[in-house]
């Protein structure tokens, strides 16, 4: 067996796993999704947020990218917030990075990765925001693991400098946003900074009124 049939073949035992514990798993599943929750995480293959979460399908709606960006001219991500947001009406939305994010330290070097110098110039601009901070770390592992931390709390504040954002909470005071960033070397999420509904959490800047939402 090879291995992509492999895949194929655990499916199946999947499949009937669940069948075995309840009968009516998947027709209940098929009916609705209702998950309160949306996750913007890294694209990462070791980082799968319902696993390391303990969560069952349904219960997360999910958006991945290299580093777990927030870039507010990203169609696809635009798209999964105001769905989150406005249609499933998620109740907290969770940016989480990881420590040793391959992204983050390709961002931090000088090499060139063709197309994707044009993502990782994301990052670049928030190491830039807080370079004093990062370089005080005096490894290169050290100098990644704080910029991934800077990151995720960077991602949070361009969240809430969306108009999908600030125009649901004034509708229902949610969601709130997290950020996080998991341990590969513990399997441990570290909670960074939860951001409540609240019009001075946002830059006076960034604040639209309400004709423009
Ligand atoms: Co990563």
């Amino acid at each position: 067996m090879n291995k992509y049939e492999r895949l194929l073949l655990q499916n199946k035992a999947w499949s009937e796993e669940k069948l075995t514990l309840d009968k009516s798993y998947f027709e209940r599943l098929a009916f609705q999704q209702k998950p309160n929750f949306l996750w913007i995480g890294c694209s990462d293959s070791r980082v799968p947020a319902d696993r390391i979460t303990g969560t069952d399908p349904g219960e997360i709606f999910v958006h991945r990218n290299i580093a777990n960006m927030v870039v507010h001219t990203d169609l696809n991500m635009l798209s999964v917030l105001e769905y989150a947001v406005h249609y499933l009406k998620v109740e907290h939305i969770i940016v989480c990075g990881h420590y040793g994010c391959g992204g983050v330290d390709a961002a931090v070097t000088n090499k060139s990765f063709g197309l994707i110098n044009k993502w990782l110039r994301n990052i670049k601009e928030v190491y830039k925001m807080h370079q004093a901070e990062v370089d005080q770390e005096p490894t290169h592992a050290g100098k990644v693991n704080k910029l991934v931390e800077l990151n995720v709390v960077e991602q949070c504040q361009d969240l809430i400098k969306t108009s999908i954002i600030q125009k649901a909470w004034k509708a229902r005071k949610a969601p709130a946003i997290h950020g996080w960033v998991y341990g590969l070397s513990n399997g441990l999420i570290n909670e960074l900074i939860t951001i409540t509904p609240d019009v001075e959490a946002i830059h006076p800047i960034f604040r639209y009124e309400d004709s423009e939402l």
